[in-house]
C-alpha cells in the first residue's frame, strides 16, 4: 500500500512540472493519468498568462485532451525539435532508466522524448524502484509478426503475453513481457532488433534529465548528474 494517496502524488508531480515551461516553447505532452494533470495545469497557465506554446502530444488521448482545453497542438513534421517533454512512467530506477508503456503509448512517447532537449518524468513515489522489471515491458509489434516476436522474446529470457483487445494509436498490437532485467540498455536494444518490433517500453538510451516525484501533496525533484 502507498503511504500517500497516489492520485494526490500524481497531481502534485504533474502540476509542479508546469513550473519548467517558458513562453514560446515547443512542449511534448506525455500520456497517462499523471501527464493528464500536467496538461490540465499547463492549459490553465496558458490562459492565465497568455503564453504562446505549441504542444506535440504523444497519443490521441492527450491530443484530444489538449485540444479540448484550448492548447495549441502541432506535430513533429512542423516541429522536429522539442524544447521540453513531460511524461509519466511505470518504473524509475536509481540511474533514471524507465519502464513506460502501461498505456501502450510508449512508441510515440519515446520518439517525442528523443526529439526533446529536456525530458522530465513525473511520478508518484511508488514508481521509484531499485531495479526495473516488476512491471512488464510493453512491446509494440506489427500484427503480422506477433507469433515470431513472442518466440524471440522467449529467446531473450522473457515471457510475453498479448495485451487483450488493445490496438495502439499506430494500429499495432502490444505484448507485455516479463524479464529479469539485468542490463536495461542491452535489453532495450536487443528487443528493438527483432524484426516486427516497432518499439519497446524500456527507456535506457533516452533517460530523463529530471524526475519530479509526488509525495502526497508535496514534490521532490531529482536531477541526473
Ligand atoms: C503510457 O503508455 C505510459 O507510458 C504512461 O506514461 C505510464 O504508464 C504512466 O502512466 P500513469 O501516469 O497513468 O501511471
Amino acid at each position: 500500500m502507498d503511504r500517500y494517496n497516489s492520485d494526490d502524488s500524481k497531481k502534485a508531480a504533474g502540476e509542479k512540472a508546469v513550473d519548467y515551461v517558458k513562453d514560446g516553447m515547443v512542449i511534448g505532452l506525455g500520456t497517462g493519468s499523471t501527464a493528464k494533470y500536467f496538461i490540465e495545469r499547463l492549459a490553465k497557465r496558458i490562459q492565465e498568462e497568455s503564453l504562446d506554446l505549441t504542444a506535440i502530444p504523444t497519443s490521441v488521448a492527450s491530443e484530444n485532451l489538449a485540444k479540448r482545453l484550448g492548447v495549441k497542438v502541432s506535430n513533429l513534421s512542423e516541429h522536429p525539435a522539442i524544447d521540453l517533454d513531460v511524461d509519466g512512467a511505470d518504473e524509475v530506477d536509481p540511474k533514471y532508466n524507465l519502464i513506460k508503456g502501461g498505456g501502450g503509448a510508449h512508441t510515440r512517447e519515446k520518439i517525442v522524448a528523443s526529439a526533446s532537449k529536456e525530458f522530465i518524468v513525473i511520478v508518484d513515489e511508488a514508481k521509484l524502484v531499485n531495479r526495473l522489471g516488476n512491471f512488464p515491458v510493453a512491446v509494440e509489434v506489427i500484427p503480422f509478426a506477433e507469433g515470431y516476436v513472442m518466440k524471440e522474446i522467449e529467446g531473450l529470457g522473457g515471457i510475453a503475453k498479448k495485451r487483450a483487445g488493445f490496438v495502439s494509436d499506430n494500429g499495432n498490437v502490444v505484448l507485455d513481457a516479463r524479464f529479469n532485467i539485468v542490463d536495461p540498455i542491452r535489453l532495450e536494444k536487443d528487443m528493438n532488433e527483432i524484426p516486427g518490433v516497432v518499439e519497446n517500453g524500456i527507456f535506457a538510451k533516452r533517460r530523463p534529465e529530471k524526475v519530479i516525484v509526488g509525495v502526497g501533496k508535496k514534490t521532490k525533484t531529482l536531477e541526473r548528474e
